[in-house]
């Protein structure tokens, strides 16, 4: 069955969540990021990501805006940084990440092919579309789902499910996109062919369900999109 729809995830896979420390730390005020900007970064991303596991298993749901910024405090404290102005600084740079060099155009060719491009994600529906909106991306993207209308993360199986519900379509005619190998595992199970982006070159999770795709970064996807 060909490719009906594509589906992204968002922060890892079509923006760069260590670009709002990397530009902080370039910033006036943001001197004291100087070396450890990627050490904060990493710790922050690791922080935002258990607490959303954690509190999905603990049935406590708060949103991702909640979580990102908990995750934040955590790695800045860990950090030796208590500084309310460069915390508010980094919370806002959330709002503007990056996108990955490749994703306008890569969009662009998938959209020229006719394929339904959207993203799914653990953000709320208004840092969605602050970051589609920052990066030049939101014209490009047919809809921003976001786990807030069922009020539980990643990989609960109902954050799937809304993909299908939204295109009217069937899992297997999608093809979700993820640099998270959990998501990948978690999409994987749901039924969703699925391109796990790895551009760090780890090695596969060990979860039930594995990628059925693997690119280093978002370049060949419409090639492979094409080939069904
Ligand atoms: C998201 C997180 C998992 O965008 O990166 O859903």
């Amino acid at each position: 069955m060909p490719v009906a729809t594509v589906i992204f995830d968002a922060y890892g896979t079509l923006f760069d969540v260590a670009g709002a420390a990397r530009r902080a730390a370039a910033e006036p005020g943001g001197e004291r990021l100087g070396t450890i900007w990627p050490k904060l970064a990493e710790d922050w991303r690791r922080k935002q990501l258990e607490y959303t596991w954690l509190r999905a298993i603990m049935g406590q749901h708060a949103d991702f805006a909640q979580v990102t910024a908990e995750g934040l405090d955590w790695a800045l404290e860990a950090a030796g940084i208590g500084d309310p102005t460069l915390r508010a600084r980094l919370l806002a740079l959330y709002d503007e990440l990056p996108a990955y060099p490749e994703v306008p155009a890569m969009l662009e060719a998938l959209k020229a092919m006719g394929l339904p491009r959207a993203i799914l994600s653990n953000g709320t529906p208004s840092m969605l579309a602050a970051a589609t909106r920052s990066a030049g991306i939101e014209s490009l993207l047919d809809a921003c789902l976001s786990v807030e209308s069922i009020g539980n993360f990643k990989p609960d199986a109902r954050v799937y499910a809304l993909v299908t519900a939204h295109f009217g379509c069937v899992a297997d005619e999608v093809l979700f996109v993820s640099s998270n190998g959990w998501d990948v595992a978690g999409a994987s199970a749901f039924g969703f062919r699925t391109l796990w982006v790895n551009r760090a070159g780890l090695p596969v999770d060990r979860l039930p369900a594995g990628p059925h795709h693997i690119l280093s970064d978002l370049t060949g996807l419409p090639a492979l999109a094409a080939e069904g």
